[in-house]
């Protein structure tokens, strides 16, 4: 990780909703969730068919029916809802995970989400559109193509798109897949895909756009399911040198409480990030969360502290 100038303006919040209506527990805990959402001021909401097997998008749509200020629904194509994320599926994955070892359970849902991607056809993607709509009361400002492959988007692809931004069901199309692959896609999209959504966390790659593409949204700013932070975490603990330098540089700047190295990470503003996606199951947590967004950059020591404790060891 490199310590680059961090913009002035700080990256505006999208709440993520991928842990809704399936692994937490209980819908009245996500819905308590997506309040919390918008109790902390959050006005940007990121969805997709697939999201708690199926469900998450209704879900959403039913939440924001006729509340004003809304900004930004966004929700994406080409991703079924796994196995396990879907009705009884779930209690099935309930009974394997009780008692199957963790990594066969992690192949199965692996294996299967694998079958799950992929839906790009042209025909697919109308009628996933016309679903969504539905689901979500009519509003989409963001369509990506989830999980896309660069040679996933074909010019019958780009053209289904084109007409649904021109035919105004959707604000805007961009993609929403793996780091690496996010610039190639979105050049074989004849500049209509305009938004880029990808994992900006410490510990993946800087990403270079075209100049058409005009949203960057970072998500994983605390790595996928938070594994950057117990990696960092992990190094703290294991390698006294660089907790040293750790402890030196957040010495009274506030990043050395104990939820330090979380809040230094969320308040990193990732470079050419305009929005950054958040999401936590822990109820009482987001409104911190955005508070530390809103109030980096953390100091510079703070940042090289961080940049360094990324970087690893020769
Ligand atoms: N291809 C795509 O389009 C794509 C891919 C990935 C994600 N997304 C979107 O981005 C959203 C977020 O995904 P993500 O990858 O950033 O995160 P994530 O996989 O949801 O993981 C966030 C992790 O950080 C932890 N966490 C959250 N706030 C914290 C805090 N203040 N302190 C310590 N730990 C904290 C959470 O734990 P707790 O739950 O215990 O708080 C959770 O383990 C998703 O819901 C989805 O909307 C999109």
């Amino acid at each position: 990780m490199t310590a680059t100038p961090a913009p002035a303006v700080p990256p505006t919040v999208v709440a993520g909703t991928a842990h809704l209506f399936g692994l937490v527990e209980g819908d009245d805990a996500s819905r308590a969730l997506l309040q919390e959402a918008w109790d902390a001021g959050v006005r940007r909401f990121d969805t997709a068919p697939s999201y708690g097997g199926g469900r998450t998008e209704a879900e959403l749509g039913a939440f924001l029916a006729g509340r004003e200020g809304v900004q930004v629904v966004a929700t994406k194509v080409g991703l079924a809802p796994a196995l396990g994320t879907r009705g009884g599926g779930r209690q099935l994955v309930r009974v394997a995970r009780a008692v199957l070892p963790e990594a066969v359970t992690r192949r199965l849902r692996k294996a299967s989400q694998e079958r799950s991607r992929g839906r790009f056809d042209p025909a697919a993607v109308q009628e996933s559109l016309a679903e969504s709509l539905r689901r979500l009361g009519g509003r989409i400002d963001r369509y990506l193509l989830h999980e896309v492959q660069p040679a996933e988007v074909t010019p019958e692809l780009v053209a289904v798109l084109r007409r649904a931004v021109q035919a105004g069901d959707v604000g805007a199309v961009g993609v929403a897949t793996q780091v690496e692959l996010t610039a190639a896609a979105v050049e074989r999209g004849e500049g209509v895909l305009t938004v880029a959504q990808y994992a900006a966390g410490p510990l993946d790659p800087p990403v270079h756009l075209p100049p058409t593409v005009t949203t960057r949204v970072g998500h994983g700013l605390l790595g996928a399911g938070g594994g950057a932070l117990r990696q960092l975490g992990d190094r703290l603990r294991e390698d006294p040198a660089a907790a040293q330098r750790w402890r030196a540089a957040v010495a009274g700047t506030g990043y050395d409480a104990e939820d330090g190295l979380a809040r230094a990470l969320l308040a990193r503003r990732p470079e050419g990030v305009d929005e950054v996606v958040l999401a936590t199951s822990r109820p009482g947590r987001l409104a911190g969360a955005v508070a530390a967004v809103a109030a980096g950059p953390a100091p510079q020591a703070v940042q090289d502290a961080l940049a360094a404790l990324a970087t690893p060891r020769a």
